[in-house]
């Protein structure tokens, strides 16, 4: 039998094989659309592993066989249970089936020259999954908004070896402007002020991440391998679909990940973080649920264009040589030739991919293109990008506070070179002082802010942490929504206490 972690079970897409219990118990069949609840719900009765096979005998061997186990007779303790009847050599039936094996009776099975017995395997969690697995069936049929979103296959592009980035050029026509439709995806997240959230969910979204940091390189290492064609875009929707469960079971949560830095790999921390971003915006905009998807597989690939690039582009302090600027100028368009080598991508995904540079006034590149020939989702990458740039560590400076980073992106619009409705849709998911970020009060208490309140942006909703400046801490940290408070404002942005700065042991801890 194959063993899967569950951590490593992929959520929001239907299963391609079925998933069992260590007692043989079904828990997934084929086509089951695994959640972020059923994880939370099988590691609170401490499944941590999947079973599976593909080979059906072996599988079906596997199920009878899990149902009992053959124990030596020392083994055999009090409390098991005799799967059969035994009978001795002669015939005799010395003990039946269900009962247990006392010191008298091993003594006298000895005697008889028994050496094993078959015993009943019991799972003491079997009990709770049964009912677990039937809830979960009363629930999948009247809660449909964590089933998997697909591509509408009118945005799909038959043949992506047919793209050519000269098409690009001229910015997007009019069938491919498209405006907010189909089911919302913020109607199905729950934005209620983030109430109690257990070790299990805080873990389970940390190894999300981490698998798909893993996937994500792969997915780049196989993308710029030479003779590489036809390479599979289901990771693409895997990541995408559970980023979106992720988002409606726990905004903040989420956004918050975006601030994990796990591994010394900038592109992919990167797209993950700009992915991320891109899926929130478009939500608080309004986009239907398919179009976030379409969006997601433009932000997943927005850089590929850089994976060419020498590493040492990236850890350079001094500035960069023109070779290396031109080279870094034509990455849209070096983008744009690799997704052709991918088997599935929807129709705006090359003009997204070739535009994330260019800006509302015309100051990007690599066309200067303006406002209506940028395709809508290149604007959200756009401000997902600076700011996810801006406030991760560069060889050449240190990371932006988010403060700083989101001031910079307002003043930015305010000149007409970000999208206007973009950066409003950023700023009712991030607030003025993003998710995650550390503030100081006009009480002189030094905060977190742990969600955004769409009432003011000015005024996120804050857990207070310190009394005052010398970080004298609250033994039991009040939390504060803003916006109720007129005496009480964010006076500054402040540092992340040192002893905080890493995310993974906030959200742990503070979250
Ligand atoms: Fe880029």
């Amino acid at each position: 039998m194959n063993i899967l972690p569950l951590d490593n079970l992929q959520l929001g897409v239907p299963t391609e094989i079925a998933y069992y219990h260590v007692s043989g118990t079904k828990i997934f069949s084929i086509g089951d659309t695994p959640r972020i609840a059923d994880v939370i719900s099988l590691k609170r009765l401490k499944v941590n592993e999947l079973y599976h096979s593909s080979d059906e005998i072996h599988l079906a061997k596997w199920i009878a066989g899990c149902g009992t186990r053959k124990l030596t007779l020392d083994e055999v303790l009090p409390s098991h249970k005799l799967a059969g009847d035994i009978f001795s050599e002669e015939g005799q039936k010395l003990i039946g089936m269900g009962g247990t094996v006392n010191r008298d009776v091993r003594r006298e099975l000895k005697a008889k020259g028994v050496t094993d017995v078959i015993v009943i395997r019991e799972y003491s969690e079997l009990g709770e999954l049964e009912s677990y697995l039937k809830d979960r069936k009363k629930q999948s049929a009247q809660d449909s908004k964590y089933a998997e979103i697909k591509l509408d296959p009118e945005c799909i592009i038959s043949d992506a070896s047919t793209i050519s980035a000269s098409r690009m050029k001229r910015g997007i026509t009019r069938e491919i402007r498209i405006k907010p439709q189909g089911d919302p995806l913020h109607e199905a997240i729950d934005h209620e002020p983030p109430g109690f959230r257990s070790d299990d969910l805080k873990k389970y979204y940390l190894s999300l991440y981490e698998k798909h940091f893993n996937q994500t390189r792969e997915f780049f290492d196989a993308l710029i391998s030479e003779n590489s064609t036809a390479i599979k875009t289901r990771h693409i929707i895997s990541l995408a679909n559970e980023v979106i469960q992720c988002l409606i079971r726990d905004k903040n949560l989420l956004i918050v990940m975006h601030q994990l830095q796990t591994k010394n790999d900038q592109i992919v921390n990167h797209t993950l973080n700009v992915t991320l971003i891109c899926i929130n915006i478009a939500s608080s905009m309004g986009y239907g649920r398919e179009q976030v998807l379409e969006l997601a597989y433009a932000a997943f690939l927005h850089d590929v264009g850089m994976l060419g690039e020498p590493e040492d582009i990236f850890e350079k302090k001094d500035s960069l040589s023109s070779k290396e600027k031109e080279s870094i100028a034509v990455h849209p368009e070096r983008g744009v030739e690799l997704i052709k080598k991918l088997d599935c991508i929807p129709k705006s995904t090359p003009y997204v991919v070739y535009q994330e540079h260019e800006r509302e006034d015309g100051s990007g590149y690599p066309n200067h293109l303006k406002a209506d020939q940028i395709h809508p989702f290149a604007k959200i990458i756009a401000v997902a990008d600076v700011f996810d740039a801006l406030t991760c560590t560069r060889a050449w400076r240190p990371a932006m506070l988010p403060y700083k980073a989101m001031e910079l992106i307002i003043k930015q619009s305010n000149k007409g070179v970000f999208c206007r409705d973009v950066v409003k849709a950023f700023l009712r998911y991030f607030s003025l002082f993003p998710v995650g970020s550390w503030v100081q009060l006009s009480t002189k208490e030094i905060a977190n802010v742990i969600a955004a309140d769409p009432r003011r942006y000015d005024k996120p909703i804050v857990r207070v942490a310190f009394k005052n400046e010398d970080r004298e801490i609250y033994a039991s940290p009040k939390i504060i929504a803003l916006a109720n408070e007129p005496h009480i404002y964010v006076a500054a942005p402040v540092e992340a206490p040192r002893d905080l700065a890493d995310s993974q042991f906030w959200i742990m801890n503070l979250l």
